[in-house]
């Protein structure tokens, strides 16, 4: 979508982080923004903030873990703004790792909000973008840890996968109604996702944390520090701004030698087990 300039854009997860970024290059660029969140406070501080930008900068309580709610927001954006372009299916939770640490609870609440979210937000805007015919840009957030399996067993690796995937699938199934689709893969962005237990809500069960003798303790500890020392978001927001007006698919806001090196690796096993799985065959049948 090269003309963003005029058009609206709904954001999830928008009261923080890689959100709240996302909605002031949009609204830079000239974009009505719609920030969605479930944390109200921070969410009428976020719109506050970036008033000074544009006056079409607005706030609608969110939790994208129910449907009905992302459909009342979509309805709040139609009516504030009319037609929605942009989508940024964004707001995401992190939940820990580890076979005996995590609660079923918590594997419930990490995949409703990163993966069912991410589906609520296309199910309730894609038909609305395809009847307005203008064009759009849907982009979905997941992470590095959606093509890597760095976090070890962990419900927030399993939905990043699930939406890595979800965005292949649609971007195909979309192109041809003038739709792009953009996923968001970043590695370590500065910021509040280790406190992600603060929206938790009650119906999911207390906050966990991983005892930090154990293994997942100290994976937990390591990614905090590097969160804290990582990317600054609007970075990574001004990438996804390119890869709207540029439609691309990919964003990945790390790319040295450790994060391809990882990526390479993968691919190699998944690779090398089909030759063996072939030579296996031509053995059978020789
Ligand atoms: P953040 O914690 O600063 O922002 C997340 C936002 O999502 C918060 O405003 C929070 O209130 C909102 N949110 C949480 N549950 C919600 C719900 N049920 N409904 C609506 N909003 C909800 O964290 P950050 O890092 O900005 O997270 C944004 C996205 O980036 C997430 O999908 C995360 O998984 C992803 N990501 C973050 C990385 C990092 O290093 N910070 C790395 C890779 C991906």
């Amino acid at each position: 979508m090269r003309e963003l300039a005029g058009r609206a854009a709904f954001v999830t997860g928008g009261a923080s982080g890689i959100g709240f970024a996302l909605g002031r290059r949009l609204a830079e660029a000239g974009m009505k923004v719609m920030l969605a969140d479930i944390e109200v406070d921070a969410l009428k501080a976020a719109v506050e903030n970036l008033r000074n930008i544009g006056p079409e900068v607005r706030g609608v309580a969110c939790d994208v873990t129910d449907p009905v709610s992302v459909e009342m927001a979509a309805k709040a954006s139609f009516d504030a703004f009319g037609n929605i372009h942009v989508v940024c299916n964004n707001a995401g939770v992190g939940g820990g790792s580890g076979i005996d640490d995590i609660s079923l609870e918590n594997w419930r609440w990490v995949l409703d909000v990163n993966l069912m979210g991410v589906l609520h937000g296309i199910r309730t805007f894609l038909p609305h973008i395809r009847a307005h015919g203008e064009g759009g840009h849907i982009v979905n957030t997941a992470s590095m840890a959606g093509l890597n399996s760095g976090m070890g067993f962990s419900a927030y690796s399993a939905s990043k996968f699930a939406v890595v995937n979800m965005s292949e699938g649609l971007a195909t199934r979309i192109k041809p109604f003038g739709i792009g689709v953009t996923v968001l893969c970043p590695g370590f962005v500065r910021t509040r996702i280790t406190e992600s237990g603060r929206n938790r809500p009650a119906r999911y069960g207390p906050s966990q944390k991983p005892d930090p003798a154990s293994s997942a303790g100290t994976l937990a500890a390591q990614i905090a520090e590097m969160i804290k020392s990582g990317l600054d978001p609007d970075d990574v927001a001004a990438q996804v701004l390119t890869a709207i007006r540029e439609n691309e698919l990919y964003v990945f806001t790390h790319h040295d030698a450790d994060w391809r090196g990882e990526l390479e690796a993968r691919f190699a096993a998944i690779l090398a087990a089909m030759d063996k799985a072939a030579v296996r065959q031509a053995e059978r049948l020789s």
